[in-house]
């Protein structure tokens, strides 16, 4: 392993501002057209979460969040004035989940949540706790409480879910549960009519947009939500006027709606801005849907391990690595964690005894102090790479709506951002080269737990103020 070897990867996987600054531009288009017409790459979903919270909203709400990884299950109380109590449990989703039938990933859901609510709640009789759903994949949406899914990201593949109102699957796999039945219900008709789990399934909202709503419940400012983890993706908060292909929607010029922008697919299918390594290519080629998400496969959790892992593999098949080793454990596709890239490039140690770790304990591999360098290196890169092309899709709405004058608050969520340490300084010093001076005014704040407060958000928006446009 030598320098020039660390130069060729520095070359291949750095953004010069210059073409950072073109990828603005071909991304501030992309959204342009989005919002003109439907089925477009980066599809600008309407979400039909009618403007901000009032902070006003009050009650118990339920939040099922389905994300890449986990689900949980959030028990939110809304107290006003911006502030909130929240119990919540998380499960975690198996890989065969995520390619079994749609429907039993649905019942997954319904009995997790039913779990919840016997360990958690007391619901009185005859009544129901209005109940938000963040569903983290692109559906279309032409009210609150319903969404098609368009496709699956994120390595997802459950069959007979797309091209489904997920809502309607949901409430099927609710019904299922028989309630709690008093004793005077037992041998009366009453026991039937109370089957299905006591929830009213009030809104299906993307992960964006529900850090969006509960960002803002918390801190008006927040105007941006973006989310970097196994999935990459942005909400934001548009003019009705300013989206044209909802004109005969009959909403109010003036009335604001959020945005799913659905960013992860930009540059899909033409491939005119996104400079892609021959790595990028690989990982696109082999995953269940090549062609698709092509920015988010640069950027989100689920790729920048597979990316660093391809590139050993080659510098070993090109015995540049790992002399006389059997690198069978690095060799399982999608082996090596995002996670641990974070962990490397963070080592401060002189003889980087993380990675040493790494690849003792989980690939069985020693390394020398060299590789070790270099490793290091490629995993700043990689993580920088993605950073900084996250901070064109924020440099685009920025610009586009105008927003570069004053302070713009944008909040993150998402375990990249969250875990890996350089990112935001990354993403930040990608803004300035965008922006120079004036990407200052860009400030981000992490979001913890934000889209299942903000689904149960909504659901009160939705149920207490009755002014969806649905
Ligand atoms: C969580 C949100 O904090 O972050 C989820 O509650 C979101 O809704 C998730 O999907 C994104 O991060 P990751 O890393 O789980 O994909
Ligand atoms: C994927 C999903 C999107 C979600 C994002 C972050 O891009 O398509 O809906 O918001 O991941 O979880």
């Amino acid at each position: 392993i030598t320098t020039d070897l660390a130069d060729e990867y520095e070359t291949m996987f750095t953004l010069t501002p210059g073409k950072m600054r073109a990828i603005v531009e071909g991304f501030k288009d992309a959204l342009e057209l989005g919002l003109e017409k439907p089925h477009q790459t980066v599809a600008m979903i309407p979400t039909y979460i009618p403007g901000w919270p009032t902070g006003k909203e009050t009650g118990d709400f339920l939040a099922v969040d389905l994300g890449g990884t986990n689900l949980r299950v959030c028990l939110v109380t809304l107290l006003g004035h911006g502030k909130f109590d929240i119990a919540q449990a998380k499960y975690r989703l198996s890989e065969e989940q995520k390619h079994d039938d749609g429907q039993k990933l649905f019942d997954f859901c319904a009995d997790c949540l039913k779990n919840f609510i016997d360990q958690n709640l007391e619901i009185e009789e005859g009544t129901e706790v209005p109940l938000g759903f963040t569903f983290s994949y692109p559906c279309a949406q032409d009210r609150i409480d319903q969404g098609v899914l368009l496709h699956w990201t994120k390595g997802f593949g459950a069959p007979n879910t797309e091209g489904r109102d997920v809502a309607a699957m949901f409430r099927h796999s609710l019904a299922k549960h028989v309630r709690p039945a008093s004793p005077s219900q037992l041998f009366s008709a009453d026991f039937f009519a109370a089957q299905g789990l006591p929830v009213k399934l009030a809104a299906i909202v993307n992960d964006t947009a529900g850090t969006l709503i509960a960002s803002h419940y918390v801190d008006p400012r927040a105007r941006i939500a973006v989310i970097f983890g196994t999935g990459c993706n942005a909400a934001y908060m548009e003019r009705m006027a300013d989206i044209p292909k909802m004109r005969s929607a009959g909403m109010a010029d003036d009335a604001e709606m959020a945005i799913n922008c659905e960013w992860g697919a930009f540059d899909s299918f033409e491939n005119r801005y996104l400079p892609r390594t021959k790595y990028d290519l690989t990982i696109d080629k082999a995953c269940n849907k090549p062609g698709e998400q092509i920015f988010e496969k640069l950027i989100s959790g689920l790729y920048l391990g597979e990316i660093f892992r391809i590139v050993l593999c080659e510098l070993k098949d090109d015995g540049l690595l790992f002399e006389n080793q059997d690198p069978d454990k690095l060799q399982v596709p999608y082996a090596f964690e995002t996670a641990f890239l974070s962990l490397m490039e963070s080592d401060q140690t002189d003889e980087l005894l993380m990675s040493i770790g790494i690849f003792s304990h989980f690939f069985s591999l020693q390394t020398t102090l060299a590789e070790r360098r270099f490793f290091r290196t490629l995993a700043r890169l990689i993580c920088r790479r993605a950073a900084r092309l996250g901070a064109c899709g924020i440099a685009a709405i920025v610009s586009k709506m105008g927003y570069l004058d004053e302070e713009c608050v944008v909040v993150v969520d998402g375990s990249l951002y969250n875990l890996c340490t350089g990112f935001s300084d990354h993403l930040h010093e990608g803004l300035e080269d965008i922006f120079g001076d004036k990407g200052r005014n860009i400030k981000t704040y992490h979001a913890q737990d934000g889209s299942g407060v903000g689904s149960a958000i909504i659901a009160a928006m939705t149920t207490q103020q009755k002014n969806s446009p649905a």
